[in-house]
């Protein structure tokens, strides 16, 4: 052990720019993986996070990197997540380093994750190290993407490394820099502990695995420690290190990265941020914390198969333990039955979670429209917080809704400012600010409500840059909005998961959409089928699906029963995700259908 020959660091990056692609040839060139094959993208463990090539959780490794100058050093890589629901994270990690590798792909420049990422490190006090990543393209153009990150980021960039992490080009010279660049970490093994928590998971085999950064003194096994935070106490049972497979050590250290295990239970009970200091000679405070994370994004989770409740209500409940920015509440619905009432950082983890409880548990869920977390002032004097449309009050004793709102960045060629501003004014945003960060790049800064994000911000974003931009958001504050809660009745009866908040002014556009795309998903039945939308007992749409008439088999010409049967297995497939309402088969398509607006 010596602390001065320790570099711990971080890959900060946008989406897509190679991450975990220069961690693999990190990994590979100091020796810490050998079968290329078999652990490629080692340090995207999940398989949810593979199939979508995202990072969500952060992991870390410790490599051992002989220098050009003969030392050997140990290096802690920490990585984090590329995507701006999870943007908590990556602070987190970055808490625990020293330094991180800006890595930028040089035929695109800088976007919006690679400018917040960075900021997060130099709020952090992190030395950077600009990285232009796949420079073999050969739309390459590392000049103007120097320059980029020298007029918006503000860093010195005409050092910056070139590499190809696809081609192993640069890997080298980027080890040298982490070694050269980044300090050493400071800190004193004698001292009272400190040890920062940076993350935790359950680990099937360990139980509850605690990442921490020592700051100061020394962890041991056996050691009684105490949460600082949290008051908890127990006693050490094993610590360790990833190489990246997880390995025992007598200690660690002050600066030194790694794991503890201590009879922990749940997750829950290890709070990220915290510092862990030693029982009979505690520190006299704690390390600085984090903000505690936020579910921002809600959701109705219900079973498609009532049956299945008790299973989802186990799955939830094992979620939770293991996924601190997760939340849930029972919630009962007169359309869709029992179900939960479910929070989540953004979109993606939403996907996310609800694809893990199908996956993991064996359950097919049918999902309400997202919705985010409305501010009501009562009548009464009092305040709530409505997460679920179906539970907005009357609007008699309503004072006043205050939606919240975001700041949002959006980084685009120049070519598509235009289209883009045209979205932000038609989704109720506030132009905050317009940045020309080269001759074809521009940044615009917008305050737009976060509802109308949730609702189909990206994907229209998306079709109106063909994919050339990229966002990154914060919430900032509430403030009120003339929203109005739209129900659906079908056939007079409301269906409460499809209630949606809307503002006063989109109610009549948005209730005529509604219906009609309603109108077009939901099969038709034995009967007519009337479909409305109505604010209080004012209806503002009306759309009627017309009774089946013909048998469906009837196209088989009554012959061959195979085919017969294969139709009607394909009907039975098609049923899974219907639920029934009243007497109507409502899809799962019918409850987002919501989200899809022209
Ligand atoms: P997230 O995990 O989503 O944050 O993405 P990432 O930044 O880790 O990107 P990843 O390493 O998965 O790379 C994204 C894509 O770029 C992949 O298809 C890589 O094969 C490709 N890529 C990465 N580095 C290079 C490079 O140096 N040159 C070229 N041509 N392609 C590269």
């Amino acid at each position: 052990y010596n602390i001065n020959k320790i570099r711990n660091f971080s890959i900060i990056a946008h989406i897509d720019h190679g991450k975990s692609t220069l961690a693999d040839r990190i990994l590979e060139f100091t020796g810490a993986v050998t079968d290329r094959e078999m652990k490629q993208q080692f340090l995207d463990q999940m398989d949810i996070e593979r199939e979508r090539g995202i990072t969500i959780k952060a992991q870390t490794v410790r490599l051992k990197y002989k220098a050009l100058n003969g030392e050997e050093y140990i290096l802690n890589l920490i990585d984090t997540p590329g995507h701006v629901d999870f943007s908590y994270e990556v602070s987190r990690s970055l808490a625990a380093c020293e330094g991180a590798l800006l890595v930028v792909d040089a035929s695109q420049g800088v976007e919006a994750q690679t400018l917040a990422n960075c900021y997060l490190a130099i709020e952090n006090d992190l030395e950077i190290i600009p990285v232009l990543n796949k420079i073999d393209l050969p739309s390459a153009d590392p000049e103007r993407v120097k320059q980029e990150i020298e007029e918006v980021i503000g860093l010195d960039a005409q050092d910056a490394i070139l590499a190809s992490a696809k081609e192993g080009i640069g890997t080298q010279e980027i080890l040298e820099a982490v070694v050269h660049q980044i300090p050493a970490p400071t800190g004193d093994p004698e001292a009272p502990l400190q040890a920062l928590i940076f993350d935790s998971w359950f680990d099937p085999y360990q139980g509850v695995v605690v990442l921490v950064r020592i700051v100061n003194g020394t962890l041991k096994p056996d050691m009684k420690i105490r949460m600082m935070a949290s008051g908890n106490t127990y006693e050490v049972g094993s610590v360790g290190i990833f190489t990246p497979t997880l390995k025992k050590t007598d200690s660690l250290q002050a600066g030194e990265v790694g794991f503890i295990t201590a009879a922990i239970k749940q997750v829950r009970d290890v709070q990220i941020g915290d510092t862990i200091t030693e029982e009979k000679r505690p520190a006299l405070k704690p390390l600085p914390g984090f903000k505690p994370v936020k579910s921002m994004v809600f959701c109705g989770l219900y079973p498609v198969d009532s049956g299945q409740y008790e299973q989802l209500k186990e799955a939830v409940e094992k979620l939770w333990l293991n996924d601190p920015a997760f939340s849930y509440e029972p919630e009962q619905s007169a359309a869709l039955g029992f179900g939960f009432r479910c929070g989540f950082l953004g979109l993606l983890h939403m996907e996310i979670v609800k694809e893990r409880l199908e996956r993991e548990f064996e359950l097919t869920l049918l999902s309400t429209a997202p919705s985010v977390s409305y501010k009501v002032l009562l009548k009464d004097g009092s305040t709530i917080y409505v997460q679920n449309p179906a539970q907005m009050p009357p609007q008699e004793k309503i004072e006043c809704i205050m939606e919240p709102r975001v700041r949002m960045e959006i980084y685009v060629p120049r070519a598509y400012v235009g289209p883009v501003m045209g979205l932000c004014d038609e989704k109720r945003g506030k132009q905050l600010d317009m940045k020309y960060l080269s001759q074809d790049r521009v940044l615009l800064t917008y305050e737009l409500p976060f509802n109308e994000i949730v609702l189909d911000f990206y994907d229209k974003l998306k079709s109106v840059t063909r994919g050339y931009a990229s966002i990154d958001y914060e919430l900032t504050d509430y403030k009120p909005a003339e929203m109005v809660k739209m129900d659906i009745l079908i056939n007079k009866v409301p269906v409460d998961a499809l209630s949606i908040i809307v503002h006063k002014d989109k109610a009549y556009y948005r209730g005529r959409e509604l219906v009609s795309k309603l109108r077009s998903v939901i099969p038709r039945q034995l009967f007519e089928v009337v479909i409305q939308a109505a604010i209080g007992s004012r209806v503002i749409a009306r759309e009627r699906v017309a009774p089946l008439r013909k048998d469906v088999t009837a196209k088989c010409y009554g012959g061959d029963i195979t085919r017969k049967r294969k139709l009607l297995e394909k009907q039975k497939e098609g049923k899974k995700r219907m639920k029934q309402v009243g007497r109507v088969e409502i899809p799962q398509e019918a409850f987002l259908s919501v989200l899809k607006t022209d």
